[in-house]
């Protein structure tokens, strides 16, 4: 028999075995059938193939825990975490060892690349280590992440570790959130806010150790940290600089900071068995909550990870996973179900990390933030769709969208590595062996070559680099997405035809937003509704402010439906915060209406924080009163590149920049009355492309507030086809004179 034949048959023994009728009946109910899709198992690159070895070793695969025991002498079992201290946790790091070395190293480099396998302590050891070294004697220790989620929980983590309270010696800062006090000396802090920091002070001066962390993520911040801080070790020679990462790219980066030395954390970690689709799968949300249940039915205990691509996906999938365990019912083993994304409360993401109880299982489903950036203890078995979001450039519209794509090869071995950290694992591939070696790329491409690159030129512009082409990236980003960014702040007016700074320019790089979202906020206090729109502003930002339970949608529908206003969507929610401030912001009366209570709360941090800038700069806040035409406009003058026109034919709308079919999402409170103009805030793709956050506007405005994007066409010289469509504005971004554009692209 071949190995998957003998898997399978000893499989389909042990369903029978502690499956009763009623719950294989269930199984049975989910959707297609629960063969197992999978081939053979591989040995990936590097890995041995477990199957194998447990041949070799006569067991079977239920004994892994002995097995374990066997070829690495000290067993971790399971649950074994939790009985020991924060301190022998520590020390038992692969890092630990290596302490004095590595302090060592940092001591007589200015510049180091630190690589070792993600878990190995490095994120939340190195800095404990340089503070104990008297690093900070001479200033703080700042370590980058590129997510909040992972700045705020490894903060939370090293506090504890070192046994003070968060925003003592041990702080955080992330947009719209600095948890650091007068003695914070180890400050973690999103990649984005160092940027920001370095842009008030070129030198850092507070600062004596910069670790860039989870380098190889190469967010577009961490790349022109990489630039400036390029720059500022030349100038000084007391700040030390650590690059940690935790895959291939060491050589790369080493080579850009002048050949610095690698120091290496030989890692601590298990072979990873590697199952492959047999044939590719049409929907790998259902194929990828069939693999879990059917793990937690056959296979030995250990936690489960499975990766999907965001908040929407993973609600839906734990909810049908509590529905199924609960329709299992009390004969089937437990499963502990959690979600892991950006947005999720910090109370439910320190749960992620307890110790699964004996004889339970958990299983978290998250977006790629546990790819590397946060590490959960216990996990035997990954799932991989091999998907994820990732913001993506649209050059026509002019704005990024959040775009389905698949993985790299790269991230894709680093799921599967996230198998084998606490013993031999298994990584369930939901694509075949030849859709890795072939279709996946072996790299993801660096954001800077990704995305829309407005703020960016926006905040170059502000720190008076003008010569973005000379600025020194690792990876430079294409010119022609340059010269487009640089389009885009013209239209909105924050670059003048030399393509320099404008004073408008200038105000928009103190906020830390997109820039239509700036200049939305600086045309509003112009027109007189600035309340209005911070509050927009923050609540656009926050996430999802409804909440839709699966057993009560229509209640929750219904309880939307009360707060929707005719002018859209912006205007709801700007009802919806209003209305909770009414309520003093209480809490009960959130879930009587369905709201998430978290997202209300951030839309009031988010709303303070704004202030407290425009308050800095003396920017007015005035309210609108009843004139929500004026709300509307303000709108118009930073989202005009988001227009939409009602298509004649069909039941869609045409976007105004390039043509595309859209629709205004089921959802929406302007989804029965679809308005012949409206301007929406993104692009979402779900079944059709929807709109999301739509307003209606009056053509007349685009012209008038967006006049270096739009323009009123001539009627007599419009074409009968046009004419017949009654298109007042006229989309006309390429005859417009645009001198600096075309002294760009000819000299
Ligand atoms: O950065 P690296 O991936 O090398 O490791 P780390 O993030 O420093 O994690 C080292 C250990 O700390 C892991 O075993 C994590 O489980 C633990 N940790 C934790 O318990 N809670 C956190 N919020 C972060 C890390
Ligand atoms: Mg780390």
């Amino acid at each position: 028999m071949s190995q998957a034949a003998t898997l399978q048959a000893a499989l389909v023994k042990e369903r029978r075995d502690i499956q009763s009728q009623e719950q294989r009946a269930v199984l049975d109910s989910i959707p297609k059938d629960l063969n197992r899709p999978w081939e053979d198992p591989v040995p990936d690159a590097g890995g041995r193939c477990i199957a194998q070895e447990l041949r070799g070793a006569g067991l079977s695969a239920r004994s892994m825990p002995e097995w374990k025991k066997e070829a690495y002498g000290k067993a971790v079992t399971f649950g074994q975490r939790s009985s020991l201290s924060l301190q022998e946790q520590r020390q038992s790091l692969p890092i630990y060892r290596l302490k004095n070395e590595l302090i060592e190293a940092v001591h007589r480099n200015l510049v180091l690349v630190v690589i070792g396998e993600t878990g190995s302590g490095k994120t939340t050891q190195v800095t404990q280590y340089l503070a104990e070294a008297g690093y900070t004697a001479g200033g703080k220790i700042a370590c980058t992440q590129p997510r909040r989620v992972a700045a705020e929980s490894v903060a939370k983590r090293v506090a504890e570790e070192s046994g003070c309270r968060l925003g003592e010696e041990v702080g955080y800062c992330i947009r719209f959130d600095d948890r650091t006090g007068p003695d914070t000396v180890i400050k973690y802090m999103t990649d984005g806010m160092l940027l920001r920091e370095i842009m008030v002070d070129r030198n850092l001066s507070g600062y004596s150790v910069i670790m860039l962390d989870e380098a190889h993520e190469r967010t577009i911040y961490t790349d022109i940290l990489f630039g400036l801080l390029k720059k500022l070790i030349r100038r000084r020679d007391d700040l030390k600089l650590i690059v940690t990462s935790a895959t291939l790219d060491a050589e790369k980066f080493s080579g850009y900071f002048f050949d610095c030395n690698i120091f290496t954390i030989p890692g601590r970690t298990f072979p990873v068995e590697i199952l492959y689709a047999k044939q590719p799968q049409s929907d790998y949300m259902d194929s990828a909550l069939r693999t879990v249940l059917e793990i937690h039915m056959s296979e030995p205990e250990g936690d489960i990870l499975l990766f999907l691509t965001g908040q929407e996906e993973i609600d839906h999938a734990c909810s049908y996973l509590h529905e199924k365990m609960q329709a299992l019912g009390k004969d089937a083993p437990d499963l502990l179900i959690y979600a892991a994304y950006g947005a999720l409360p910090s109370e439910m993401q320190s749960k992620i990390f307890e110790p699964t109880p004996p004889g339970k299982r958990k299983v978290v489903v998250a977006t790629n933030i546990a790819e590397a950036s946060i590490t959960i203890d216990g996990i035997y078995y990954v799932v991989d769709p091999g998907f994820a979001k990732v913001n993506v450039y649209n050059p026509k519209r002019g704005l990024d969208s959040l775009v389905i794509t698949p993985i790299s090869q790269a991230s894709a071995k680093q799921r599967a590595g996230r198998a084998g950290r606490t013993g031999p694992g298994k990584c369930y591939r939901l694509y075949t062996e030849s859709a890795y070696r072939n279709e996946m790329p072996p790299t993801s491409t660096p954001e800077i070559q990704r995305i829309n690159l407005g703020w960016t030129v926006l905040n170059m512009k502000a720190m008076g680099i003008n010569e973005l082409g000379a600025f020194g990236f690792m990876d430079p980003p294409a010119p022609q997405a340059l010269i487009s960014a640089m389009e885009q702040l013209y239209s909105l007016g924050a670059l003048d035809e030399e393509g320099l700074l404008t004073k408008l320019g200038k105000k928009m790089a103190e906020f830390p937003q997109e820039p239509p979202l700036s200049k939305m906020l600086l045309a509003s206090v112009d027109l007189g509704c600035s309340d209005e729109i911070v509050t927009i502003i923050a609540m656009i930002q926050t996430g999802n402010v409804f909440y839709r339970p699966r057993e009560k949608q229509t209640q929750a529908d219904r309880k939307r439906g009360n707060f929707f206003q005719p002018e859209g969507d912006h205007i709801t929610l700007l009802t919806v915060y209003q209305a909770w401030k009414a309520k003093q912001f209480s809490g009960p009366w959130c879930v009587e209406n369905f709201l998430q209570i978290s997202s209300l709360r951030r839309a009031q941090d988010v709303r303070k924080q704004l202030l407290e800038i425009m308050d800095r700069y003396r920017l007015d806040v005035v309210s609108a009163g009843n004139d929500l035409t004026k709300v509307r406009r303000a709108i118009t003058a930073g989202f005009f590149f988001n227009t939409a026109r009602k298509d004649p034919q069909g039941g869609g709308y045409r976007t105004l920049a390039d043509n595309q079919q859209v629709y205004i999402h089921p959802s929406s409170a302007l989804f029965h009355q679809q308005p012949q103009w409206v301007i929406y805030n993104e692009i979402v793709m779900t079944s059709k492309e929807y709109m999301r956050e739509v307003t209606a506007i009056s053509p007349a405005w685009l012209v008038e507030l967006a006049p270096r994007f739009y323009k009123s066409i001539d009627l007599a010289k419009m074409s009968k086809r046009k004419r017949q469509e009654r298109l007042e504005p006229l989309h006309d971004r390429y005859n417009e004179p645009n001198s600096w554009r075309l002294s760009k692209r000819h000299g």
